[in-house]
């Protein structure tokens, strides 16, 4: 992956878990149905007037028990310093350069091993879809790591509507080409679109989900709109954004990372201290927001997630980087 020098964020930008709470209450106090005061709510019910306009409030969004006790970054933080390659390499290009991305109308191909192919709108895909929040921590393979209150829908209710079949062993997920609209992609920085993969397993496992808000609103465009994967046991290169086609195929499917440089990222690209990157430590991560002087944090096996996706690696070799 590119690294650039970027400079750190300021300490006036952390949030601290007051800012958070102060920010939840004012949403449940503005009509703001938030998490755990009402059940379920779902996408379209969430969504009002303008249906997915970046930022608006997402309304009935049920709060999980992932994450108690992390203290989100501020909205600052998670929606300026971004990977988006598609709008350029430095971490301000998402958010200076994704402004005018359209992401409504939005519509996803779903082919492969399944028995509900098809090209699905949008507001298909996630019809009538528990919103959830969900706290989790975000490591990226640059070692910086944030902790972000996504708002989501468990990844398996998505697939299970296309009815994959016993032949789709992976899953395979591609951004949106389009460079008139990402102009990060007049440039072969990758082999665009970027592409990512999961295994069955892990794209039916609980904490995978696809990302339609964050801090209770609609996802910014720089964050992944209309909808992103969240993986938070892997790197954050796997939580690829802007999805437009989900395919079901039977063989590992070649990802852009792999494809750019396979003798650094893997497949599986599991969060682990204990594998160095060949150009950097991965034991210890810079926590966006921490400040310039705060020591670094120890990262986590598995990104802490290993009690819940441990077993799906039984056999694999995980001193190696795959
Ligand atoms: N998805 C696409 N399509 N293009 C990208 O460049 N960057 C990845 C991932 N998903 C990326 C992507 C990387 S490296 C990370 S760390 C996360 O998005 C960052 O997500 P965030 O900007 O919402 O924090």
């Amino acid at each position: 992956m590119l690294i650039r020098r970027t400079p750190d964020i300021r300490p006036s930008e952390i949030t601290g878990e007051t800012v958070y709470l102060n920010r939840r209450r004012f949403l449940s106090t503005a009509g703001v149905v938030t998490a755990g005061l009402i059940g379920q709510g779902s996408v379209m019910a969430g969504l009002t007037g303008d249906a997915g306009a970046t930022g608006q409030v997402l309304e009935g969004v049920r709060q999980s028990a992932f994450g108690a006790g992390l203290t989100p970054n501020s909205w600052e933080d998670i929606t300026t310093y971004n990977n988006f390659y598609e709008f350029g390499t430095g971490k301000s290009d998402p958010v200076e350069n994704a402004q005018a991305f359209r992401t409504r109308p939005w519509q996803v191909e779903v082919t492969g091993y399944c028995d509900k192919p098809g090209t699905y709108a949008y507001e298909d895909v996630i019809r009538d879809a528990a919103l959830e929040e969900r706290i989790y921590r975000l490591r990226c393979v640059e070692a910086w790591s944030m902790v972000i209150p996504w708002v989501g829908i468990p990844l398996a209710d998505i697939l299970k509507r296309f009815e994959p079949n016993s032949n789709a062993k992976y899953v395979r997920f591609r951004t949106l080409f389009d460079p008139e609209q990402m102009p990060g992609q007049r440039r072969r920085v990758l082999d665009w679109p970027y592409v990512e993969g999961l295994t069955i397993a892990e794209a039916m496992h609980p904490l995978a989900i696809m990302a339609v808000g964050v801090y209770g609103r609609v996802l910014p465009n720089q964050n992944g709109a209309p909808m992103r994967l969240v993986v938070p046991w892997k790197y954050g290169f796997k939580s690829i954004k802007s999805i437009n086609q989900i395919e079901f195929t039977d063989r590992q499917p070649r990802t852009s990372w792999e494809m750019a440089a396979p003798q650094e990222y893997g497949f599986y690209a599991n969060v682990n201290p204990e594998v160095d990157h060949p150009r950097w430590s991965q034991a210890r991560e810079r926590a966006i927001g921490a400040g310039l002087f705060a020591p670094k944090q120890e990262t986590l096996m598995f990104n802490g997630y290993a009690d819940q996706v441990g077993h799906l690696y039984q056999g694999l070799d995980l001193r190696r980087n795959y």
